[in-house]
This record gives C-alpha cells, structure tokens and sequence, in this order.
C-alpha cells in the first residue's frame, strides 16, 4: 500500500460560518489541520476585538470531544471603513488576532459591510504595518463594468499594486488566487506577499461551471479561470516558493441556497482538503512538494510555528458522500459522489 506522511498541515483560508453550521463543518476541517484562519464575513461581521473573541470561543465550544486539544482557530477582523487604528492595537495584544480581512464591499458573500474605499482605511493601514498584523485580501474589484473573469487582475492594477506600494512593511496575503497575472504579482512582490490557493482552483477550470448543464457547486468567487490559469496556480503552488501556500476557502453553503435561481458563490472542499490537494500534486507530478506548501510556507509567513505531528494519506479508492449534514440541510461537497484516489487515515 502506497502511502505519504506529512506533517499535519494548516488550512490559512476558512469559513466555517455559526452556530448549528460551524458545529456541522468544523470536524472536516479538525481532522486534517491543526489550525485555520477563521473567515469573519459572518452576519454581523466580526468586526471588533471582542467579537473576534467571543466568536473564537464559540469554534472551540463547537469542537468534538476527540478533537478538543488538536485545532486551533486563528482569528481574523473584518475591515471596515471605520475600524479604527486603536482595534489594531488591540488586537494585535490580544495574541489570537492573526490578520484583517479587506472585502471590497459586494464583492462577495456577505460583503456588504466592507470598504467602499480603500484611502478611507490609510490610517487603520498604517496601524497595521506598524504593528505588524497582516492584511488579507479578496482581491477583486466590484465596478459591474468590468468583466467578472478580469476582476482579479484589475484589482491588482488598481488597489492592490499602489497599495503595496504606500505601505512596503505591511504584509499582505492575496486570497485565493485565480489567474496567472496574480501569480506573476506575487512573485515579483516583496517578501510581505504572499498568496493562498485552493484546491478547486488547482483541480478545475472555468468548463466545470457549464459540465452538461449549469453547475451550482462549481461556483465559488473569484469565479473559476481558463485552463491557462490553472496551469499557472498548479506551477506556483508545487514551485517550492514560499509565497504560495494552502487555503482551502471551503465555503459551506446549504443546498437550496446553491441550487437556486441565485445561487450563492462557494464551494466546500473540507470534507476532503487535503485529498483534493494530493490528488492535483500527484496530477502534477509534485506530491513531493505537498508537504512544504500545506505545512511549511504558511505558517513561516504568519511567523508561527511549525506543527510537530504528521498525518499520513493512503493511495486508496474511495467514493465521496453525496452529502453531509448542514443543521439539518443537505450540504453538496466538492466531487460528491466521485471517486479520489488519495485517503487520510
Ligand atoms: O465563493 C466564495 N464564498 N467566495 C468568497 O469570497 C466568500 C465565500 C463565502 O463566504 O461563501
Ligand atoms: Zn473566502
């Protein structure tokens, strides 16, 4: 049997949502990672210090008995247009803050909240450079006359670029990249940035959202690329660089709401996060590099230690669920129904 032992790996990139939803989602993720930085596009946003806290709180309370001591989430605050330079100071003291979150408001799942206007957020900006707390980015833009498969790069040509340039020591993690102009960014960035990838932009182009008919689960934001820029992710990710590394953005939503004449952009992938991104490192002929993206680069950009124990994948065929419990909706996961042919034991 044909099997590789990794140390066990972070998620940098989750949503794992409230209530009865985090207590349904959050075991897929617990049992693989060791910890994921927790999303704060909740309803309200997590947008001060103590929200923050109480919602970290509630992730541990909602930890099965078995995997009480193995996760731990690292939290994230939701920029606004008016969090002030003061939160950052404190949240940078409270020691389970890990980054701030900019959403270009209506970007994206509840986003509406988020900055209108970057200049707005300078001083808060600069409190975070200062301090040292990292900005996370969905890097898109929201203007309707721009294309929503060129949304990417012209975030990076209008926000992203000039920020990077008025703020040089602020580290900046650009979510989940999708195209090879981001790819192309981030390597010739600064050391302060560095991207997240996710399995399903690794694994599928932009055909999987129109496979035989529209394909509500394929859906996610930033929407799904040409093969081209799959093939650019896939180089990045297995390089070896350090800027690159994993975050699922497994992004639970309940059936009725993807399948629906509006569905709602996400896609859940942590039933099966690291067997997703085993399968498109092996398709890549990389498996080899696995380890350091999944276990090492992160948790060096966000000067955390390393973990110290491992989890072992096992070449083994095995046919995904349908479905899984969403407080009892039905939740559709990435390949449900199909069969992977790498399994975490
Ligand atoms: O597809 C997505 N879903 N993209 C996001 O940026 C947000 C996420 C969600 O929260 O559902
Ligand atoms: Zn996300």
């Amino acid at each position: 049997m044909i099997s590789i032992t990794i140390t066990r790996p972070d998620d940098w990139h989750l949503h794992l949502r409230d209530g009865e939803s985090l207590r349904a989602v959050l075991p897929h993720t617990a049992k693989q990672f060791a910890r994921a930085i927790i999303m704060p596009n909740l309803r309200p946003p997590v947008t001060t210090v103590d929200m923050a806290l109480a919602y970290r709180a509630r992730i541990l309370d909602a930890l099965p008995a078995a995997l009480q001591s193995a996760f731990e989430p690292l939290m994230t605050l939701y920029l606004t247009d008016n969090t002030a330079p003061a939160e950052i100071v404190r949240a940078k003291e409270s020691g389970v803050l890990h980054g701030v979150k900019l959403y270009p408001a209506g970007a994206t799942t509840n986003s509406d909240a988020g900055v209108t206007d970057i200049a707005k957020c300078y001083a808060t900006l600069t409190a975070m450079e200062r301090n040292d707390l990292p900005l996370l980015v969905h890097g898109e833009v929201t203007d309707p006359d721009v294309d929503v498969f060129d949304r990417e790069k012209v975030f990076i040509d209008r926000i992203l670029a000039p920020l990077a340039r008025r703020f040089p020591g602020l580290r900046i993690v650009f979510e989940h990249v999708t195209t090879r102009d981001a790819v192309q960014f981030v390597t010739e960035a600064s050391r302060n940035i560095a991207a997240t990838i996710t399995a399903h932009h690794l694994l599928l182009n932009r055909n999987a959202i129109f496979q035989g008919g529209i394909r509500p689960h394929h859906y996610c934001l930033p929407v799904l690329k040409r093969e081209m820029h799959r093939q650019a992710l896939l180089a990045a990710a297995t390089s070896g660089n350090p800027k690159f590394f994993l975050g699922t953005d497994s992004a639970p939503h309940g059936q009725a709401s993807k399948e629906n004449a509006c569905g709602c952009a996400g896609i859940f992938t942590a039933h099966a996060a690291i067997e997703l991104y085993a399968t498109a490192f092996e398709q890549a002929g990389a498996l080899d590099k696995l380890e350091a993206f999944a276990s090492f680069h992160g948790a060096d950009f966000y000067r955390l230690p390393r973990n110290t124990s491992s989890i072992t994948l096992q070449k083994e065929n095995w046919i995904i669920p349908e479905q899984f419990d969403f407080a009892g909706e039905p939740l559709i996961p990435l390949y449900a129904n199909e069969s992977l042919n790498w399994k975490l034991i």
